[in-house]
């Protein structure tokens, strides 16, 4: 654990110094900042492991330092202790929800506390991100494409090939999932809901434990917002943690992530094993799907950890697998014919495409697919 990098801000000197100190010992290299106005800086600029913060500073408050940092698509999972002389549980509970993703008081007991506390975050960002189950992602430029129910029957499909495998999905479209109608979910709990407990309540065995089977469709779901309020109160630094401990009890999480690119979910869609693009043969629709790839591939994700499906969502006119392939420079991995309404009707009735229609070529396209995707997914993780 030599070079990792731990910023400490503290408007007290002797405080900074003390635990700069500590940490140094421990073997970590130790940046530090007087004031939250320079820890913003050094935050982005230096980019630590790991920020610990007196919340009590003379410039602004803990929790606006850590909100700024959650709104930031490269500090939101960036693990953030407050460490503070104010034991109140009011401020406690202010900082968790302002995104810190432990609060310590500075006690005889704080140095201790410290370390295990860094260890584990350490240990849950990083090792369980690269060792977990295969996480595939699922995007597209736009709405109704059939990202969710391709998704959702890719992930079917994924359990009947890989029998052994245990697949779980998350919905994380904002403001509002899909998954769960499609699917036919009716329950309580969603990620919203498992976002607002406590960090140590949602370990990996929470996510073993409770994510519910749906049946027929043969994965474990973690629902998504059931509508745009309860989008509103998400507790958007908990999302990284998360699917983090989701990965860790499933062997592949697949996410829809649909048209809901943001500052949430592009740190997933960088650390994805596999990004699966759903491409729509709708013309207008091409420049968009453009523009994403060029930002895909700005924000480092590599092409060839694409796997891009082109589907005639919209009817049977529209963009060849070849016109496609040539217009946005790239491979395009399995098309999906028009279903005309059969898919809306499957959907409709909760069920499988496959298994309401075993027969259709699609029926072949979508397993071929879902094991072709598996393999790739575990190729470029190496193994
Ligand atoms: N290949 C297809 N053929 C016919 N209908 C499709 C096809 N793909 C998707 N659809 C329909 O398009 C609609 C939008 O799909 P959805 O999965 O919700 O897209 P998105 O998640 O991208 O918004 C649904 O009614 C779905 O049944
Ligand atoms: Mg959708």
């Amino acid at each position: 654990m030599t070079n990792k990098k731990i910023l400490i801000i503290d408007s007290d000197a002797a405080s900074r110094n003390f635990i700069a100190h500590k940490m140094q010992e421990l073997g970590f290299e130790v940046i530090q900042a007087d004031s939250g106005k320079e820890g913003l800086i050094f935050t982005w600029r230096d980019r630590p492991d790991l920020v610990i913060v007196d919340p009590v500073l003379a410039d602004i408050k803990g929790e606006d330092f850590a909100v700024k940092l959650r709104q930031d698509a490269r500090t939101v999972q960036l693990p953030l202790i407050a460490l503070s002389s104010d034991p109140n549980l009011a401020r406690v509970r202010s900082c968790q929800e302002a995104g810190f993703d432990e609060y310590i008081t500075k006690s005889g007991q704080a140095v201790p506390t410290l370390n295990d506390t860094i260890n584990r975050l350490f240990g849950v960002t990083e090792e369980a991100m690269k060792k977990g189950g295969l996480l595939i992602v699922f995007l597209s430029a736009k709405g109704g494409t059939g990202t969710s129910s391709i998704c959702a029957n890719m992930a079917m499909n994924l359990s009947e090939v890989r029998p052994e495998a245990r697949v779980a999905v998350a919905d994380l479209v904002f403001p509002i999932g899909s998954i769960s109608s499609i699917v036919g979910y009716k329950g309580e709990e969603t990620i919203v809901s498992v976002a607002d407990l406590p960090a140590q309540d949602t370990g990996p065995d929470f996510f073993r434990r409770t994510l519910p089977n749906m049946d027929i469709w043969r994965f474990n779901l973690l629902a998504g917002s059931p509508d745009p309020e309860s989008s509103n109160q998400l507790k958007v630094g908990r999302i990284w943690d998360v699917i983090t401990a989701v990965k860790s009890s499933y062997d592949y999480v697949l996410i829809d992530i649909g048209r809901s690119l943001s500052k949430i979910t592009l740190p997933l869609i960088q650390h994805a094993d596999l990004v699966v693009l759903l491409i729509s043969t709708d013309i207008s629709t091409l420049p968009l799907t453009g523009t994403l790839l060029e930002y895909l591939k700005n924000k480092g994700v590599h092409s060839n950890s694409i796997y891009s499906i082109l589907n005639r969502s919209a009817g049977l006119e529209g963009l060849s697998k070849t016109d496609a392939e040539k217009l946005l420079n790239i491979k395009i991995n399995a098309s999906i014919p028009y279903l005309g309404t059969n898919f809306a009707f499957a959907n409709s009735q909760h069920q499988p495409f496959t298994l309401k229609f075993p027969n259709d070529t699609a029926s072949i396209i979508f397993r071929d697919a879902a094991r072709e995707m598996a393999a790739l997914a575990r190729k470029l993780r190496g193994e």
